[in-house]
């Protein structure tokens, strides 16, 4: 492993593809966007996106929830939830909200939404609580639950 290639990110998970060493928010979402790109290329754009942050990045890698691959999605809702940042919300909550979005991409806005932590999220996760595809139901409970879990923590300071 050479020294300018990190193993962990500073969100202390192994990312299946490296950072982009790129900069430019709209340069890396073309990339993202790009159906013709290869995924590996795609995932870089996409955690470069995740580290440089701000709403120009959640609104660039918001871009790439029309692609058509479930997996770069799901990925996109995982970083998401790792950025913490409330501008990802409204998005998420679309994404969770689509009956016709692949499963895997629907649990992982609601476990970011939960990650985030922003209450605006509550009532979509209250709706999806008891939905019929236990995935579904089961990350949006585990949702709830974190929330109300920070939230008491919090109190108790
Ligand atoms: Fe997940």
């Amino acid at each position: 492993m050479s020294e300018d290639i990190p193993d962990t990110s500073e969100f202390g998970s192994v990312d299946p593809a490296p950072p982009s060493g790129m900069t430019d928010v709209e340069t890396l979402r073309e990339i993202l966007c790009n159906e013709e790109s290869k995924m590996f290329a795609r995932m870089r754009a996409l955690f470069a996106l995740r580290n440089i942050g701000g709403n120009e990045s959640v609104d660039a890698l918001a871009n790439a929830f029309d692609s058509e691959s479930a997996l770069l999605k799901h990925e996109i809702a995982y970083v998401m939830g790792q950025m913490q940042d409330s501008h990802a919300v409204p998005y998420l909550i679309e994404r969770l909200s689509d009956s016709d979005e692949d499963l895997m991409v629907r649990h992982e806005a609601a476990e970011a939404l939960g990650a985030i932590g922003d209450r605006v999220a509550m009532d979509t996760l209250e709706k999806f609580r008891y939905d019929s595809e236990p995935v579904i139901a089961e990350s949006c409970e585990v949702a709830i639950d974190l929330m109300n879990w920070v939230q008491s923590k919090s109190l108790e300071y």
